[in-house]
């Protein structure tokens, strides 16, 4: 079994009812893949810089150099390395934190998650065979009349089909900030799932 790369976006850090959903996926799931390796990404850490004009400019100059060696497309290199990738982050504005959208702006790099055939097709170039993202929504998404809100989840299955990840799985908690719901139940419901999904991620 090759690594697991965690991107951890959960901006609430201790206080975050996102984290520890995560943390038990990947508690379950190294213990049945106890040789693998899983490495952590927090990009509260990370404060990576948004594709300011000097910043994109830096990295286009060196992409047409050819220097994909160079120390910024580094995320980009572990994502597409990387066998398996799990991604937490709460639901913010219909979508999730900015942090992450930075990182993903980051990772998306030509030639090296992705690239183009020489019929000009787009292809992926990451080797993970499973993306799973993990999420704790305020409100229900499920119901079919609001489901078309939400943006996060079907953000990142759609660069999953970019990135030539074939397969994108969300494990969700839903419903937790409205008064109706007990909390709890739903949150133990959403532990017992992540620990069915480490069986066979
Ligand atoms: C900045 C911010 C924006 C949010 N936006 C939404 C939203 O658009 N829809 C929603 O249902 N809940 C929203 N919420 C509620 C969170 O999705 C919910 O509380 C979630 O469980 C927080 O995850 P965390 O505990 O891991 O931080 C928002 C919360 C914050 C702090």
């Amino acid at each position: 079994m090759e690594g697991l790369l965690f991107i951890n976006a959960c901006v609430r850090g201790p206080r975050s009812r996102t984290l520890p959903l995560a943390r038990r996926f990947l508690e379950m799931w190294q213990q049945k893949h106890p040789e693998a390796v899983i490495t952590e990404r927090d990009l509260c850490r990370d404060r990576l810089l948004p594709q300011y004009p000097e910043v994109l400019e830096e990295r286009d100059t060196l992409w047409s150099a050819g220097k994909l060696d160079d120390p910024i497309f580094a995320p980009a290199i572990q994502f597409a390395a990387a066998g398996r990738i799990v991604i937490a982050a709460p639901f913010w504005d219909l979508s999730f934190p900015a942090i992450l959208k930075i990182y993903l702006e980051r990772i998306s790099v030509t030639n090296i998650t992705f690239g183009y055939d020489d019929l000009g097709r787009s292809v992926g170039l990451c080797r993970a065979e499973k993306l799973l993202f993990i999420t704790t929504r305020g409100g229900d998404f499920s119901i079919p009349e609001i489901s078309w809100m939400e943006m996060g989840a079907r953000q990142l299955e759609a660069l999953c089909v970019m990135y030539g990840i074939p397969s994108f799985q969300c494990l969700t908690a839903q419903g937790l900030d409205d008064i109706r719901n007990d909390k709890t139940t739903i949150m133990a419901q959403a532990i017992e799932q992540a620990e069915k999904m480490a069986e066979t991620f």
